[in-house]
């Protein structure tokens, strides 16, 4: 018979035996009560691969970056965000439904953002205007290309938004693709980013999972905002333990 490779994307894999083994014999406890083991070295592996000082764990890429966004912003702000990116095209208009900000799109060629545009969408408050409390960035870029934005080009959108006071979140579906191709720790790749999310599910071989790390601060807040969006499951140690199977080599 013959076989087939499944090139559709890099989220159609399957666990193999060593992570449905550990799936298996994860020791459990309940992520609402705090206690389950699995998931909270995951958390610390998580902050630990970003160095940050919190980390969550979500049930995926959307989850993460909607309660990034619940938890870094409030209702009628606006945020920045890239004119072909995740968070926009295809999260269901979770920006405006969720968090009720306002997105500001930019075009960014390559994931890349003009750096004077970025500088004049970073609006402050006045009695007509939405200030904007959030730009975002996507690393690796993608709507299926995949393209590595540098770490000089995420410094200088980050020393430009912190300028003016403004903190800025890093969809890092892919960053360890990215950290990979830079031959680049993430945690240095992302040092200047205030926050940053990773997929378990693509290209690590997890069913589910994404992590999201930042301050203490956001991610006690991000805790109670995933919490809203119903991603308060009980025995996630389950699933905690793939994603500890599937860290990457820097990780171990
Ligand atoms: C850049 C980026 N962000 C977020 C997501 C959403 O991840 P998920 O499918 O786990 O919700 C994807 C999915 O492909 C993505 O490519």
């Amino acid at each position: 018979m013959r076989e087939y490779l499944d090139l559709r994307s890099d989220t159609v894999t399957r666990p193999d035996e060593e992570m449905r083994n550990a799936m298996r014999d994860a020791e459990v406890g309940d992520v609402v009560m705090g206690d389950d083991p699995t998931v909270l070295r995951l958390e610390r592996m998580g902050a630990e691969l970003f160095g940050k000082e919190a980390c969550l764990m979500t049930v995926s890429g959307t989850m993460s970056n909607q309660t990034a966004v619940l938890s870094m912003t409030g209702r009628g702000e606006q945020i920045i965000v890239h004119d072909k990116s995740h968070m926009f095209n295809l999260e269901v208009a979770g920006l405006a439904q969720i968090s009720g900000v306002q997105p500001r799109t930019l075009p960014a060629p390559g994931g890349r953002y003009d750096l004077g545009e970025l500088e004049a969408n970073l609006i402050g408050t006045a009695i007509q205007t939405a200030p904007t409390t959030l730009v975002c960035m996507e690393n690796t870029f993608n709507l299926n290309q995949g393209l590595v934005v540098e770490k000089e080009h995420i410094d200088q959108v980050c020393e430009l938004a912190h300028g003016k006071g403004v903190p800025v979140y890093m969809d890092g579906a892919r960053i360890l693709n990215a950290a990979a191709a830079l031959d680049m720790e993430p945690d240095v790749l992302c040092r200047e980013t205030d926050a940053v999310s990773v997929c378990l599910s693509k290209a690590l071989g997890c069913p589910v999972g994404s992590l999201l790390a930042g301050s203490a601060e956001m991610i006690e807040k991000a805790r109670r905002m995933r919490q809203m969006l119903g991603g308060g499951w009980r025995q996630g140690g389950v699933l905690a333990a793939a994603g500890i199977v599937a860290r990457p080599a820097s990780w171990r």
